[in-house]
This record gives structure tokens, sequence and C-alpha cells, in this order.
């Protein structure tokens, strides 16, 4: 009998390991509430380190982040949405479904302390219901929406809401970022919030404080930019951060929608006889010439002409080498000429290795017969340039 006990036990403890790594989480939401789940990263610190607490005492906090999509595609269903603010913080799965169904949900966690991963599966079964019929949007200014999806604040801003509609019977029926409705990413400061949309939904009608939203003189004030109050005895909110923005409220009536347009009648398919097709006349001719002239003829006339005086000023002015060299001065002249001889024996020493080494770095020589002189004498000053062989040395001013 204590045999058979312990291998009952046994077995147990066999199929919950076994099936408690596939564990699914089974939820289920009606169409038309908002529907919230929780990524605890307490949860799956356990997956994570799971004898760790048990052996050695150890507590981690690891940052996580989460990917979350639907089981066989890339993302989440269209209503779902994920947010998780930094990866010390716990993530949200949030949305409205809209229609009925089944969505499994894979849920990986990465830690990003170890670089591990846990996978949970989320079943979320949604029941038909119908919308509620009356529904409301507010802003809240000084909220950011992982702040705001925890239910416990969740219920807070309920209670407010159930006061200011004055009925018990009130559902949340979506939450949304006013990032995702266009709104602007806040300064980075003490204060300055993102902003949330919640919209909340009733089978009873509208109470007198919100339908103070629809008076005309409300809207004007509000288009007026005003800083709108209240309306006197309207104002519910307890915790400052949850008070509504009262220009940003606006009501859906569900049952008070237009009719839907009727259907196409269908025809028998075949277009109605219109007679014959008849061209339309040819318009009449244009004269073309003056603007032919304006865009063809007078753009190249002034092209000439620019041409021509381009040619004259480039051409027709220039004054001869020869008449130039003339009314230089002479050491100028030659100075110009050596830097181009230089220029010359460089640029053949570029070209090919076997190039002799210039002729300045060799000692004096005579450069008509290449005939090395004799070491210099250092007793009386070396001449820096051979004037007897160069041929414009002949002109310098000799001193
Ligand atoms: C909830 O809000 C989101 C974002 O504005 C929107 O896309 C979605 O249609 C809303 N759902 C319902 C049921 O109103």
């Amino acid at each position: 009998m204590a045999g058979c006990r312990s291998w009952v036990f046994f077995y147990t403890v066999c199929a919950v390991s076994v099936f408690g790594a596939n564990a699914e989480i089974k939820v289920s939401t009606p169409v038309g509430k908002l529907f919230t789940y929780e990524l605890m990263r307490e949860t799956f610190q356990n997956d994570f380190e799971p004898l760790s607490k048990l052996y050695a005492g150890r507590l981690y906090d690891d940052p996580m982040i989460f990917k979350c999509n639907r089981q066989n595609y890339p993302d989440l269903p269209e209503w779902l949405r994920f947010t998780q603010r930094q990866p010390y913080d716990n993530g949200f799965l949030y949305g409205t479904p809209t229609s009925a169904g089944k969505h499994i949900i894979e849920i990986y966690a990465v830690n990003k302390r170890s670089y591990e991963t846990a996978r949970h599966i989320l079943v979320i079964r949604v029941t038909a219901q119908d919308m509620l019929p009356y529904q409301a949007e507010f802003f809240i200014k000084l909220r950011e929406i992982e702040r705001v999806l925890p239910s416990s604040v969740q219920d807070e801003i309920k209670q407010d809401l159930q006061k200011l509609w004055n009925t018990e019977a009130l559902e949340i029926v979506n939450i949304t970022n006013a990032l995702d409705r266009g709104g602007r990413v806040p300064l980075p400061l003490a204060g300055h919030f993102e902003g949330v949309y919640v919209k909340v939904g009733s089978e009873e009608y509208f109470s007198d404080c919100l339908l103070r939203v629809l008076t005309p003189e409300h809207q004007k004030q509000c288009t007026a930019g005003a800083r709108v109050k209240s309306p006197g005895g309207c104002n519910f909110c307890r915790i400052p951060s949850n008070c509504i923005t009262w220009c940003k409220t606006e009501l859906f009536d569900l049952k008070k929608q237009e009719p839907t347009p009727p259907a196409p009648t269908m025809g028998s398919g075949i277009l109605e006889d219109g007679g014959d097709f008849d061209p339309p006349e040819s318009p009449p001719s244009r004269d073309y010439f003056p603007d032919y002239i304006v865009t063809v003829i007078v753009p190249l006339i002034l092209a000439i002409i620019l041409c021509l005086l381009l040619a004259y000023i480039m051409y027709g002015r220039r004054e001869g080498v020869a008449k130039r060299n003339a009314r230089t001065n002479q050491i100028q002249l030659y100075h110009h000429y050596t830097i181009h001889d230089n220029t010359d024996e460089l640029r053949n020493m570029a070209g090919n290795r076997g190039a002799p080494p210039p002729l300045s770095t060799l000692p004096m020589f005579n450069s008509r017969t290449l005939e090395r002189a004799p070491p210099p004498r250092y007793d009386s000053p070396v001449p820096l340039i051979m004037a007897q062989h160069d041929p414009y040395c002949e002109t310098l001013p000799r001193k």
C-alpha cells in the first residue's frame, strides 16, 4: 500500500514537471471590454533560477525583456498590444477584442543578465457579448500607459468615472497611449507625461455632468483654448493624476448610429444604347511663331553674342609671348626658366628609376663637358650660378 502511494506520488511529480514546463495559462475575456494581462517578472525569474532561492539562498532581480506573438505568426493579433517601459518593469498585454474566438499567444522572456530565455503560453478565449451602447472617452493628461494598466489604478479611475456617470454599471472599454493617437513625446522632465485615453461604456444613459460636454457654451470655451475647469459639481477626481481633461471628453451613443446606406440596385449588366460615337472637332489652329521667337531665337542670339564677347576677350586681346618676355625684367625671367628646368628634371626622375641624379647634387662641374671640378676650396665663396655657361645670364646685371 505504501509502495503504491509512493508510485502515485512519483507519477504526479513527473506529470507536473512534464506539463509544467509547457504550462498554458488560460484566460477568458468578453468582446468589447478591456483585456489586461500583466507579465510578472517574478514568475519568469522562478523559471530562470528555480532552485537558487531554495539552496543558495540568493534572490535575483534580473532585467528582462519580453517578446510576444501569436503562435505560428510573427506578431500579435490586431487588437492586442504589448508594452513594457524598461527591463526592470513588468510587461503588459492589453487591448479590446472585437470578435469572439481563441488566441494562443507565445510569450518569450529574455533574461538580460544571463541571456537565458523562457517561454510561456497564454490562451485567450474571447466570448461573444454585445458592445455597451453608451460609451465615453476621457483623456488623462498626467498618466502613462504602464502606470494605468495595473488593475488597482484601473479601479481608481473607474471609481471616479462611476461617480461622474452616476452609475455602478460601468466597464473600461479601451485604454490607449496618447502617443499612439498622434500625441507628442514629452520632455524628459518631471511633471511631463505621455497621457492616456480611457474609454468606458455602460448600459445606462449619460449623466447630466457628461451631457454638459455637448452644450454649445462648453464647446465654445474649448475652441477658444481657455483652460476649462470641470463644470460645477462634476469634479470627482480624488487623485490629481487621475483627473480628466474636460475638453478632450467625447461621448459615443452607439444606439443612435446613422442607418446603413441602402444596398446598390443590380442592373441587367448591359450598358444602355447611347448612339454613335461623335468625335470632337479639332481645335482652331494657333500661331506658334511668337512663342518660337521668344523661347528659341532670343536665347540663341544672346548665346552667340556672349560667345563673340568671350572669344574677343580670350583671343583678340592677347599680347605675344615675345612681347611679354621683352618687357619682363631679365632676372625675373631667368628665375622663371630655372623653375621650369628644375621641374622637368624632377619629372624625368619620377618617370624612370635609372635617371641620372640631378646635377645640383653633384659637386661643381662643367655642364658642357660634364667634367668634374676639383673639390671646392672653401677659402673663396662658391658662386651659386655658373654664369659663363648660361645663355640667360649674359644680360644679368653684374656688380
Ligand atoms: C482601442 O483603441 C485603439 C487605439 O486607439 C483602437 O485601434 C481600437 O480600435 C480601440 N478598440 C475599440 C474596441 O474601441
